[in-house]
């Protein structure tokens, strides 16, 4: 069911590498509610994914981009303004990798080249997509910036590794990028904190499969799912959320809340 929520809003849509994407599931989405979008991935993401397929779907352009390069964040936003006739009124920020995970490097045997390409794809990234569109005059008036998150960032989950770090930055340069484009343009910057979901990012963690039940189990709700974070990703792009701004948002059933639930205790005591 659609409620019109993103009518005559335009914008940018990074990270869709297949269907299980967070990305793909919010490009569907914010087309469904009247957005006009233009998708983005890295170069390498046009050969693996299937970004096409979604680019048909919705009628959409793809303009790749490395996210890391400020060059090609200039080429983005200069062609997505020409190609949707105007300045974006939102932008998503879905891109997240560690070569350390990926290598299975342990927190005690950190390659630093791979840590500083970790910190670089997955939070100054974020800094890169806001200063390139903020020089350019990219960004509408109270327009909505969002980033993905998890809450390795608050406390430890061994196996995220230096992710921890990375998104520990990308929540504070959302709080820092978010003063400032709030004073100058009324336009906000959020982190939403995701539940384990099943996509190619979040299953290539180690232990991944019992750590989304762990979450299941503790969290009242279930986790949230790609379609549910979708839904919140939307409502914080719509004109309903204008005051919200400089936030890390839990998307995540109530598990960032819950201590112990009454199933981990059963499994406990067996
Ligand atoms: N899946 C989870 O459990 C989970 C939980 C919380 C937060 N998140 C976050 O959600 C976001 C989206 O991940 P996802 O779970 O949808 O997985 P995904 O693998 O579908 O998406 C990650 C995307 O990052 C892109 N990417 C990697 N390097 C890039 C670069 N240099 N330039 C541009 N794009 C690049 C990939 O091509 C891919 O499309 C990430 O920030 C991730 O950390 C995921």
């Amino acid at each position: 069911m659609s409620y019109g929520l993103l009518k005559g809003k335009k914008g940018i849509i990074s990270g869709a590498l297949d269907e299980n994407s967070i990305a793909w599931k919010t490009a569907i989405k914010a087309h469904e509610e009247g957005a006009q979008i233009v998708l983005t991935n890295a170069p390498i993401a046009m050969r693996m994914g299937k970004i096409n397929e979604l680019a048909e779907q919705i009628g959409a352009e793809i303009i790749p981009a490395d996210a890391t390069s400020v060059e090609d964040l200039e080429n983005l936003y200069t062609k997505s303004m020409e190609l949707l006739g105007g300045k974006m009124d939102f932008v998503l920020h879905s891109i997240g990798m560690s070569p350390n995970i990926r290598k299975g490097r342990a927190y005690g045997d950190l390659n630093y080249d791979w840590f500083l390409k970790s910190i670089d794809i997955s939070a100054l990234s974020f800094h890169k997509f806001m200063q390139v569109g903020d020089k350019l005059d990219a960004l509408n008036d109270w327009g909505s910036v969002v980033g993905l998150s998890y809450i390795a960032a608050q406390k430890t989950f061994p196996f995220y590794t230096d992710m921890a770090d990375a998104k520990a930055v990308l929540e504070s340069i959302a709080r820092s990028f978010g003063y400032r484009l709030g004073k100058s343009k009324k336009i906000r910057v959020n982190t939403i904190s995701q539940s384990p979901t099943m996509t190619t990012a979040g299953s290539g963690i180690g232990g991944f499969d019992s750590f989304f039940d762990f979450a299941e189990k503790m969290s009242p709700l279930g986790n949230a799912t790609g379609e549910n974070c979708a839904d919140y990703i939307v409502s914080l792009f719509s004109d309903l959320t204008k005051m919200v701004t400089m936030q890390n948002l839990y998307h995540d059933g109530g598990y960032s809340s819950t201590g112990i639930s009454e199933e981990i205790i059963e499994m406990m005591q067996k």
